[in-house]
């Protein structure tokens, strides 16, 4: 059977992205830090989907421990057919303050690991002939909002470099744009969410449905649901000051 190795694979969206690649019939790698989450969400896909489940305790804000997940994706004794970078968190829009610790961490865990475990997967699946690489980005990578929206448009660029580095390797490589998805996100994060309307939220596991359908066809930009495709459009083409404006309501919306 395949495998797919999924960072961050034991909550919210990674773990949507489990349960759907466990159903196709993929054996799964977990990466996260949480040993007994990991343990509980392995036992648990083991059994409802009668798979493999492998855990692999990692903290991405570590180098040495993303040269550790490195290591596994390019194992070529059990190869990963998809990789899905989706470790990360949310962070406060302040870009004057002065303890950046938290930054460091972000860039760490859904840039540097993103771009170290997308080279080893890149390297193992080019070899191969075969394989994909899905980062999740977002569509706070279109608009202007602190340092989460900077480090989520480089994750796009970045995918559109690989796939271009890529081209007709037949790996593929798909950067996903969700708006917002119900998880542990905003909580663990302490972003207010009150203010927000329920009809923009999406459903984790649709979401993944729709992204999962865009990497099968081979798109390199997935924005699932109408409703973010739409805004994905406007901001990708309205004027930067509408945009930096919108950012501005958006801000407020959750201070
Ligand atoms: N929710 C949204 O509205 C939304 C929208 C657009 C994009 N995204 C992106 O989607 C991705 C997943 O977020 P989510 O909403 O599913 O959040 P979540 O429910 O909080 O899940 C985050 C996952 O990442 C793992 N993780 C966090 N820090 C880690 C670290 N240092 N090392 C290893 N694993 C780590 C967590 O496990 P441990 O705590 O055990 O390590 C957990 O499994 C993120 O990249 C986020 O930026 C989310």
């Amino acid at each position: 059977m395949p495998t797919a190795l999924i960072t961050g694979g034991t909550s919210g969206i990674g773990a949507a992205f489990a349960r759907a690649l466990a159903a196709d019939g993929f054996d799964l790698v977990l990466v996260a830090r949480d040993i007994e989450r990991l343990a509980e969400s392995a036992s648990g896909l083991e059994a409802r989907y009668n798979i493999d489940v492998e855990t692999l305790p990692a903290d991405l804000s570590q180098r040495e421990e993303i040269d550790k997940v490195a290591s596994r994706v390019e194992d070529e004794d059990h190869p990963i057919e998809i990789l899905v970078n989706n470790a990360g968190f949310g962070l406060h829009s302040d870009l004057l303050k002065r303890d950046y610790e938290i930054d460091v961490k972000a860039f760490d865990v859904m840039c540097l690991a993103v771009f170290v475990l997308g080279a080893a997967a890149g390297r193992a699946m080019k070899a191969r002939g075969h394989g994909h690489i899905v980062n999740i980005s977002s569509l706070a990578s279109w608009i202007a909002q602190g340092n989460y929206s900077p480090i989520k448009a480089y994750v796009r660029s970045y995918s559109e470099g690989l796939a271009n580095q890529l081209y007709q390797t037949g790996v593929g490589v798909t950067a996903v744009c969700p708006g917002w998805v119900r998880t542990e996100f905003h909580e663990r994060a302490g972003i207010r969410t009150s203010k927000i309307p329920n009809f923009i939220w999406v459903d984790a596991d649709r979401m993944v449905r729709e992204a999962l359908r865009d990497v099968r066809r081979g798109k390199v930009i997935s924005v699932p649901t109408k409703r973010w495709k739409v805004a994905a459009f406007l901001a990708a083409h309205a004027p930067r000051g509408a945009v930096r404006w919108a950012s501005r309501l958006l801000m407020k919306s959750r201070a």
